[in-house]
């Protein structure tokens, strides 16, 4: 499997504050049948973060330290990119913006509680120059807990949606649970990734929240969603994702 969505760097953001716990991720991660983790520390902007230098060393260091241990895990470097009007200069700027530096996929963060103002029209244009955005956890967001059909028109056109693995298997609360089984049941749910930051409250764990999308979608779709659509998305490679679903009225529950 490979996690797309992971704060393991050592103190570089509010993932783990040594090298330590980050080894101890990656050993966590492999065992839980992990092969590649993308490190992806938050960038709001270029005067508030890390040099982009300095996150491409430690994801490289991190992937160094993992062959000197022996951990069967591959590190490469991404960001947990917060929206902002920056963000077209940004994403041409500054390298590990995109997955893996690939230049298209990278992960797109909105606040916690609502979304931007003509939000749909800035992805869409992102899109039409080449980026492709994947929303992080919108079964985590206020807004979209309550508006998750807002996602099928962009989702129809190609934006991409990435759930968190802690949510299908219910440690962010039952709605968050719901919302993410709405998203699957509706193909608009394209990647579970960890989003992890340690190895205790939010570790990198997978195989447990596959193994519900397994029940929900089926073995095969589900596989996909921690596989081939991530493998495509660190090579950067054009991804045929199935249609969304047509809205309709909120399901719930497993089955
Ligand atoms: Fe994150």
């Amino acid at each position: 499997m490979i996690d797309i969505h992971c704060h393991i760097l050592p103190a570089i953001d509010d993932g783990p504050a040594a090298v330590e716990e980050s080894v101890e991720m990656c050993r966590m991660a492999a065992s839980d049948g992990i092969n590649t983790v993308v490190a992806t520390p938050h960038f709001n902007s270029v005067s508030s973060n890390d040099d982009p230098a300095r996150v491409m060393a430690a994801a490289a260091e991190l992937d160094a330290a993992c062959r000197r241990e022996g951990i069967p895990l591959k590190v490469l470097a991404g960001a947990d990119v917060s929206i902002s009007s920056e963000l077209p200069t940004y994403l041409k700027t500054v390298p590990h913006l995109t997955i893996n530096r690939t230049g298209r996929y990278f992960l797109a963060e909105f606040p916690h509680n609502h979304v931007l103002p003509n939000w749909e029209r800035f992805f869409l244009s992102l899109l039409a120059s080449g980026f492709v955005p994947i929303i992080t956890h919108p079964e985590r967001n206020a807004w979209f807990m309550n508006n998750p059909d807002a996602l099928f028109p962009v989702v129809a056109k190609g934006v991409m949606v990435q759930i968190t693995a802690m949510s299908l298997t219910g440690e962010f609360g039952e709605d968050a649970q719901e919302v993410s089984l709405y998203l699957l049941r509706h193909n608009l749910a394209h990647v579970i990734a960890t989003d992890a930051h340690s190895v205790t409250y939010r570790p990198p764990v997978l195989s447990e929240a596959l193994s519900l999308a397994a029940d929900l979608i089926g073995p095969e779709k589900a596989r996909r969603l921690v596989e081939d659509i991530p493998s495509a998305i660190i090579e950067g490679k054009p991804i045929a994702l199935d249609a969304p679903l047509s809205p309709g009225a909120r399901k719930t529950g497993l089955f």
